[in-house]
């Protein structure tokens, strides 16, 4: 694998710090002197239409920002992941979450196994199975159907699914509903499963590694809340042969791991598969999504993968210029680099994307929140910024002030559709309209701000003037697609899955592994023995741990 470029050592880089100095932000005057800024800006990929002309870019900027893309490599490293090349070094494993959506005639041989036979296998598994459940032919162990589907996972093993699932609920069949767990906080598992009947639940256990303690505990305790309730109404009787009995028919599993599914007591047929080369955090197209699959049908989730891979077709194929996940993840680097974004906000104006940004926060700060570099040198610049979000309108009347009039530059992605799942009026209003008003009212306010003469004509008294003036100027990229169908929600992720991809490569990370995430699961198993009472161990904490501890062991009720 070849070594990073220090982005910072190429000739773009030094073109893009010439241009920045003398870069006088002014989208008011950029649009008024050039008519054709919206549609010159304006790219689309599958179904996405993207309109990049609210941001802080001439042609000059967008041309040396393609040069960058070129002389890190960033089209060859892409090409090293289609390929199957283990660009995962620090794992030293491939990147293949493409492969999940690849076409069932397609070929990928890797390591001589064809992966995209091995995804189909997969996945004809797992359409048998969601068919099975959503026919009633999967009762059971007391030969009823079943109605709630819970997804025990964490991280990308649970926000995937979840995102996607309140994404495409116009979509679920009527009847079943899924309900996701993921937190060790014991409340989560107690809340979800209070009202539940165990006759009619089944469990999909959903872990890379089949070692995550949040998940392994939680599947733990939703068995035992399983055989407590099947026995207490008598459905089950005692013993072992009883409870495996009940548990194969309530418990899926799905792993890279399946000789762990097995010692957990869940029968490896009733195991879906996947594999090293996917990512926990791009793993919500593989079987982790299984439980979407179940909610959607395995049409839907069809067409959601192909969404998938039409955004996939657009990144592998299209030039640098005209790429759209290539250009959106330049833009960040930019602002990241050369006007100190620290922050990204995603706003989806669409009710059913409001897991979105909690999505991306994984996808691209477990991406790209690292300090060091492929090689196992320092990053030369900054990286990895705080995506953020929530719905619009929403953030409006909550932390929208900031960006309209805060200190900082927060680049924001604007994301709609224009079919709304449930379009309805207020007397003669189209609620749809109004809606789709705030979204583009929006980023022309952010990016045309009011000067301080507008304010003024409107009659402010002068001692307020400042308060009420919009410097504008806050860049903005707006997303639209025709409606949210499982084709638009698999090309959205597919979008910023090479969004990071990209501002990976220009940073000169390795955005598959996460080592980051190690140091506290370890430390929290040394420091449990300490919370359990155990004094050698509490003696061995820090003092600031050891007070905290012993504030929990003082007041625990
Ligand atoms: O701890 C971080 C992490 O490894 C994520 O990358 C992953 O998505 C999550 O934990 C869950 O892991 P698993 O699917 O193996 O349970």
């Amino acid at each position: 694998m070849s070594d990073p470029v220090d982005a910072t050592t190429t000739p773009a880089w030094a073109r893009l710090k010439e241009l920045r100095a003398s870069y006088e932000p002014d989208l008011r005057g950029a649009f008024a002197a050039d008519p054709d800024r919206a549609a010159r800006f304006t790219r689309t990929a599958a179904d996405l239409y993207v309109d990049l002309s609210k941001n802080l870019v001439d042609d000059d900027v967008l041309a040396a920002l393609v040069e960058l893309a070129d002389q890190v490599g960033v089209p060859q490293r892409r090409d090293a992941m289609f390929a199957g090349e283990r660009i995962n070094v620090t794992e030293n494993r491939s990147v293949l979450h493409v492969a999940l959506r690849t076409p069932r005639d397609e070929t990928l041989v890797v390591d001589g196994t064809d992966v995209v036979k091995d995804v189909h296998g997969v996945l004809d598994k797992v359409y048998a199975f969601a068919d099975k459940v959503r026919s009633g032919d999967w009762v059971g162990v007391t030969g009823k159907r079943i109605e709630t589907v819970v997804n025990i996972g964490i991280g990308g093993s649970d926000l995937g699914p979840v995102m996607v699932y309140e994404a495409l609920l116009p979509y679920v069949q009527p009847g079943l509903t899924c309900r996701f767990v993921s937190n060790i906080d014991p409340t989560d598992v107690a809340v979800n499963t209070a009202d539940l009947d165990p006759e009619t639940t089944l469990f999909i256990v959903a872990s890379k590694t089949f070692t995550t303690l949040e998940t392994l505990t939680n599947a733990r305790l939703a068995r035992a809340w399983l055989l407590d309730g099947l026995r207490a109404s008598g459905a089950v009787g005692e013993g072992d042969d009883a409870a495996r009995a009940a548990v194969a028919k309530h418990f899926v599993a799905v792993s890279t791991a399946l000789d762990k599914v097995e010692a957990f007591g869940i029968d490896p047929e009733n195991a879906f598969g996947f594999w090293d080369w996917v990512g926990g955090r791009y793993s919500v197209d593989s079987a982790i999504g299984t439980s979407v699959c179940v909610a959607i049908g395995p049409e839907n989730f069809a067409d959601f993968l192909a969404g998938f891979h039409a955004v996939d077709v657009h990144f592998r194929d299209t030039p640098t210029r005209e790429n759209v996940p290539m250009l959106m993840g330049l833009l960040n680097v930019w602002y990241d680099g050369f006007f100190d974004a620290a922050s990204h906000a995603v706003l989806p104006y669409t009710q059913y994307l409001h897991r979105f940004p909690a999505y991306l926060q994984q996808l691209t700060m477990e991406s790209n929140g690292k300090g060091v570099r492929w090689d196992g040198t320092p990053v030369t610049t900054a990286t990895g910024e705080v995506f953020w979000g929530e719905p619009g309108t929403n953030g409006q009347h909550a932390f929208y002030q900031l960006i309209h009039q805060g200190t900082r530059v927060i680049p924001a992605d604007f994301i709609t559709v224009a079919s709304p799942a449930h379009p309805l009026k207020d007397g003669e209003t189209d609620v749809q309209e109004l809606f789709l008003a705030n979204f583009f009212a929006q980023t022309a306010a952010l990016a045309f701000g009011k000067t301080a003469d507008e304010v003024r004509a409107e009659g402010t008294d002068e001692a307020i003037v400042p308060a009420r003036v919009f410097t504008g100027n806050r860049p903005t990229t707006s997303v639209m697609a025709p409606a949210l169908t499982p084709s638009v929600v698999g090309q959205l992720i597919a979008l910023y899955e090479h969004i990071t991809f990209t501002q990976g490569v220009v940073w000169g990370i390795d955005s598959f592994d996460q080592w980051g995430v190690e140091l506290g699961k370890q430390l929290a198993q040394q420091v449990t023995p300490a919370v359990g009472g155990d004094e050698e161990a509490l003696a061995k904490q820090d003092a600031s741990t050891q007070s905290l501890i012993r504030y929990y062991r003082e007041h625990r009720a």
